[in-house]
């Protein structure tokens, strides 16, 4: 089901001190944005806002950039984020809302950029063979991200997705990260703090386990070029394939 269009939402954003409509215009100068030196951190795909809200507000040390293609689902976000800082008296210093195409994440980004740490929650599994690219941990995506993420950067990825989960892990060593921890029971294992997600809660309530890992970016030789994944079948003209977020 497609999130219905809403009409406050680019007039909201339009006036959002924290939202950012050209990321573009900030490549390869994001730590003048909050006009410190903190670690900054990004979510991809950040849909509704429920993640960035508690992680911004438990690490308030690190800068959040929290991004989606969608214009309403930021707009969502905002109203969350909002709300949330509202209610408990708190200043929205540490977040920015970005509109941004993750699969074209380099236009926006590159190597002067050094981000901390990515957070992937419950991106789209693109199940059928000729999308599977178009999966935001596929090999395709990782090495765009490895240009802005720092040197030992982490990736922290999370799932309800069997089948992405388990053919994501080929992507990651593709792409020259290892895996610092991994498991496939989240809400049993001792990974801590987790921040659940609105994707999380329905998912869980559903008795689906959700899967986590974490990978570290290591060194690659100079000049690698990752190996071809047996799903890099090219997109038929136009195709623009199903978008299953609510
Ligand atoms: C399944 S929802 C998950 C939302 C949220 N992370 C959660 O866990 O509840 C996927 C989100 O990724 C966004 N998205 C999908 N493809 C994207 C892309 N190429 N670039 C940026 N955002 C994208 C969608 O708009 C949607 O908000």
């Amino acid at each position: 089901m497609r999130m219905r269009r809403k009409k406050w939402a680019r007039p909201e954003l339009a006036v959002c001190p924290f939202y950012i409509e050209h990321a573009e215009e900030y490549k390869g100068k994001w730590n003048t944005v909050f006009g410190n030196d903190k670690p900054i951190y990004a979510e991809l795909g950040c849909g509704k806002g429920g993640f960035v809200v508690q992680a911004a507000q438990y690490y308030p040390d690190v800068n959040w950039l929290a991004m989606d293609i969608k214009s309403e689902m930021l707009a969502v976000a905002r109203r969350t984020i909002t709300a949330d800082f509202e209610a408990k008296g708190l200043e929205i210093n540490n977040i920015k809302l970005v509109s941004q195409n993750i699969e074209k994440i380099t236009t926006a980004f590159d190597e002067n950029d050094k981000i901390d740490r990515i957070h992937i929650n419950f991106c789209n599994p693109w199940p059928r063979k000729r999308h599977k690219k178009r999966r935001l941990t596929h090999t395709r995506q990782l090495m765009q991200y490895r240009t802005f993420l720092r040197d030992g950067g982490e990736i922290h990825f999370k799932t309800d997705d069997d089948e992405l989960f388990e053919e994501s892990l080929p992507y990651f060593e593709h792409s020259g990260f290892s895996i610092k921890f991994i498991t496939r029971d989240l809400h049993n294992s001792d990974y801590a703090p987790n921040f659940e997600t609105e994707h999380e809660k329905m998912f869980s309530a559903e008795g689906k386990k959700i899967k986590l890992l974490v990978a570290v970016k290591e060194q690659l030789p100079e000049g690698y070029v990752p190996p071809k994944e047996k799903d890099e079948l090219p997109l038929e003209h136009n195709e623009q394939g199903e978008d299953q977020c609510q």
